[in-house]
């Protein structure tokens, strides 16, 4: 091969002592690593991976016949992993159509979590996009290097954790796994971690976390931005309202743009460590203020074929929802129908979130009141659900900006969500 430099124990497995499914996984890695100009692979060092790819489509043949190649070769995974929210949940509402549209499309589903549980899967609770929660135990540590592709995990674990992780694609994630190598460049170096732009907030209000990210996503691509003035916001701590803000924020900036890394000064750990000196000579300047984030919200399209239709299903929770989230979420609610008079919300409504998550929640009141109010809980991915002509032609809300990117789903603040599940009309 030609610039990469291997170790001898990373040769080896290149000329097939652990055998020939395993040499042929190395031999990936090392042509991906040298399309980007990676000198040398490095250990993988978290406890568990993560798999992007959770569903069982029909259509995704060569998916199930290269897991089958893995499984048969030998060339299972190194680390336990878990794996993106599972495509379907039956408490999530459809009619008889979708169910069957859902059925064939869905049709492996059940073999392929059969080859994920061959291959290393967790356990069978382990689907969620937000596996570094402490509910559900896979977050990695400061300096980790992982093997991910979920982009909405890796700009979480590299900003707020300070693992490092490149935007890896699915299938690649899970040869790192296997091998225990990923190759090094990019947001694994120092060097490719540094800021190219600084961004300045200048609000006069704390920015919605999903427009934010959207502005800045849009703004830098695939960039990493250095921000300013938004701890005044959401303050110096990573404690349970700043950490969901910042993963809604990043999922908003991976999906709008294709961040994998940012810093917030004086806030997630790099920043707070090395300030200012994380910022690459020459970086651009973007200010945020109200205007500009009310000129990125007007700007989203409404492809609604009715664009006044009344939703027919509200799906809030897409990066999956934090406990407390779950919690506020609730408190909100219930405020918000009291005053409207209002028992049960307006329009069909489903929360989703992790189901270790939901164990801990089911603990507590105010599961029942969630209920209560008509609210279903779910461990859906919304994205997987609307992801069929049927579904798509549905009006459907969220508060997600990357729902509403990969989806015809129309994109509502928190406030707003509030006000039409405690008021109804769109
Ligand atoms: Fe998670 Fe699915 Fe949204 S993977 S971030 S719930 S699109």
């Amino acid at each position: 091969m030609a610039n990469m430099v291997l170790t001898p124990e990373q040769q080896a497995i290149l000329d097939g002592a652990k055998g020939e499914t395993a040499a042929k996984v190395m031999k990936t890695l090392v042509m991906f690593g040298e399309t980007f100009g990676a000198q040398k692979m490095v250990p993988v060092t978290s406890e568990y991976g993560h798999l992007v790819t959770s569903f069982g489509l029909s259509v995704m043949k060569p998916v199930y016949a290269l897991m089958d190649q893995l499984i048969q070769g030998g060339a299972l995974s190194g680390q336990k992993f878990s794996v993106d929210p599972r495509p379907l949940d039956k408490n999530v509402p459809s009619n008889l159509l979708q169910d069957l549209v859902f059925k064939f499309m869905y049709s492996k589903q059940t073999d392929y979590e059969k080859q994920l549980n061959t291959l290393g899967l967790l356990n069978s609770d382990a689907f969620t996009c937000t596996c570094y929660m402490d509910e559900v135990g896979n977050k990695p540590n400061k300096g980790d290097v992982l093997s991910w592709a979920e982009s909405s995990a890796v700009v979480y674990a590299n900003s707020v954790l300070g693992a490092r992780c490149n935007r890896n694609s699915g299938i690649l994630e899970l040869f790192g796994s296997v091998v225990g190598y990923v190759p090094y460049f990019g947001l694994l170096t120092d060097e490719g971690r540094k800021a190219t732009w600084i961004v300045e907030i200048k609000t006069t209000k704390k920015p919605e976390a999903q427009i934010l990210g959207s502005a800045i996503g849009m703004k830098v691509m695939e960039d990493v931005p250095y921000v300013k003035g938004l701890s005044k916001f959401i303050g110096t701590e990573l404690n349970a309202d700043a950490t969901a803000y910042l993963k809604d924020f990043g999922a908003a900036t991976a999906s709008n743009g294709a961040v994998g890394l940012y810093h917030i000064e004086g806030l997630t750990p790099e920043a707070v460590e090395l300030g200012e000196k994380l910022v690459a000579g020459g970086a651009q300047t973007y200010v945020v203020d109200d205007a500009e984030l009310e000129r990125v919200k007007k700007s989203y399209p409404c492809i609604w074929k009715d664009p006044n239709a009344t939703p027919k299903l509200c799906f809030v929770g897409c990066p999956h929802l934090s406990i407390k989230q779950l919690h506020d979420w609730t408190t909100a609610l219930s405020e918000a129908l009291a005053k409207e008079g209002r028992k049960k919300v307006a329009i069909p409504t489903v929360f989703t979130s992790a189901l270790a998550v939901q164990a801990e929640f089911k603990k507590t009141p105010d599961y029942q009141k969630l209920l209560g109010m008509g609210v279903v809980l779910s461990y859906i991915c919304p994205l997987m659900y609307m992801n069929n002509p049927l579904c798509g032609k549905q009006p459907v809300i969220t508060n997600s900006n990357k729902l509403r990117t990969y989806t015809s789903a129309r994109y509502h603040t928190d406030a707003e969500i509030l006000d039409i599940l405690s008021k109804g009309g769109n």
